[in-house]
């Protein structure tokens, strides 16, 4: 995919996020925390500031602000569900994943029985795991798992036909893992639960700022993404299979209107929120108009997966540089796939350990320079267990999106030499 980057300008992409040109004492900042939350994309503000400014107004009333309110919410159910490839009616704005997970688990349990079954995975944020965990308690319902081959950081899909039977009741698992980076097969474990008539619930947060997404080829009942995690405000975007949403009784005020998206999603919605999504999903389009040769009168659909296929060509070069620089350092371990030719079957996101350097540690030594990356476990809950990195700090997190550069990626390899000679 090479081709689609000859066009390819750091300076030019770089302009279109505010936050990039910012220095601390005259230091520039390096964002290498994009895995945790990106940074914000211009046309983002613009939406926001035209939702709180041009018509800040509740929904639903006769008035010309609230009429655009409407509108503006409308459009964004319609640009959301071209991101995801599904109806426009098919699409929840909520809080975060988090929350919508829980909610939706909610409405989901009412409908277990004592000796059902779920299925979820050692690899997952356990925001698509607690969730269920718990629904799984109050329902006195059983809980299987997905296991990890903890050598090739992939799923264990030999495990499938014997955890999913006819009692199972929901599969859940994740696209892009938050700490290892694979990208899993899911429309293979979607396969096999919807073979039995489980709901099936993909977590694509970590995929969503990388890789186009489409549930219909992925086949599941549930998909959420966060919009911050690419490069717009904090919101969560859940596709609820139409067949779903309308089987599911909601948990609804009383007078609330019994349609989509009204229906599953309780209370006022922050309607900038939905908006700014509106301007994260044009700033990807911007980027197929600009570097992948979309035409500008092409769908929203189209546009947004040349953006993402320009953005994953300029990351699998960060990403295949970065790797070669860090098989050069014996001190350090890599927790996920670290072959540089195979940059493509993973999401630019790297979790190592530097000998015994505390990660915490080694954290501070890159915000001494203004870098910024994560250290912990990040809510892996369960991969950080099998990985035995639960209790002893976790990993340092060095996570990519296509604004890095180049240059960044070689500072952050300098810092990665200087304390591998340190371990
Ligand atoms: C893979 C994955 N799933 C879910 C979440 C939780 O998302 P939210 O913060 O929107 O609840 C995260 C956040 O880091 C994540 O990385």
């Amino acid at each position: 995919m090479s081709h689609l980057n000859l066009r390819w300008d750091d300076a030019e992409v770089r302009a279109a996020f505010p936050s990039l040109a910012l220095t601390d004492d005259g230091v520039p900042r390096i964002y290498m925390d994009a895995p945790g939350g990106t940074q914000v994309a211009s046309r983002v503000l613009e939406r926001m500031r035209e939702a709180m400014v041009e018509h800040c107004a509740n929904e639903g009333g006769a008035f010309r602000t609230s009429r655009l309110t409407d509108q503006a919410l409308q459009a964004a159910h319609a640009a959301a569900a071209e991101f995801l490839g599904a109806g426009a009616d098919e699409v929840v704005f909520g809080l975060n994943t988090t929350s919508l997970l829980f909610h939706f688990s909610r409405m989901l349990a009412r409908d277990w029985r004592a000796g059902d079954e779920i299925v979820v995975t050692r690899m997952d944020h356990d925001s698509n795991v607690a969730p269920w965990l718990i629904a799984a308690e109050e329902r006195g319902v059983s809980v299987r798992w997905l296991d990890v081959n903890p050598a090739s950081y992939q799923y264990r899909y030999d495990m499938l036909p014997q955890l999913i039977g006819p009692r199972t009741r929901l599969v859940a698992c994740n696209h892009a893992s938050n700490l290892l980076g694979t990208i899993n097969d899911v429309a293979r474990i979607v396969a096999a639960g919807r073979a039995v008539g489980a709901v099936t619930m993909v977590d694509a947060v970590q995929s969503a700022p990388h890789l186009p997404l489409d549930v219909e080829a992925i086949g599941c009942d549930l998909l959420a993404t966060s919009s911050y995690k690419y490069f717009g405000p904090h919101a969560g975007l859940l596709y609820v299979r139409r067949a779903l949403a309308d089987r599911l009784a909601p948990l609804k005020v009383r007078p609330c209107v019994a349609s989509m998206p009204h229906k599953h999603a309780p209370g006022t919605p922050s309607f900038e929120a939905q908006l700014g999504t509106v301007g994260a999903l044009e700033h990807l389009a911007w980027l197929g108009e600009r570097f992948a040769g979309v035409s500008a009168g092409a769908s929203l659909r189209r546009r947004i997966a040349g953006g993402l296929a320009a953005a994953a060509a300029h990351e699998h070069s960060l990403a295949t540089h970065f790797l070669e620089g860090v098989r050069e350092l014996p001190a350090i371990r890599l927790y996920g796939n670290a072959d540089p030719s195979e940059v493509a079957r993973r999401v630019p996101t790297f979790s190592l350990r530097i000998g015994n350097l505390e990660p915490a540690r080694v954290a501070e030594v890159f915000a001494a320079r203004n870098i910024s990356v994560w250290d912990g476990s990040f809510y892996a809950y369960e991969i950080a267990g099998v990985l035995g990195l639960r209790d002893n700090g976790g990993v340092v997190r060095v996570g990519f999106a296509h604004y890095n550069t180049l240059a960044e990626v070689d500072t952050v390899l300098a810092v990665l030499r200087e304390l591998s000679r340190a371990a």
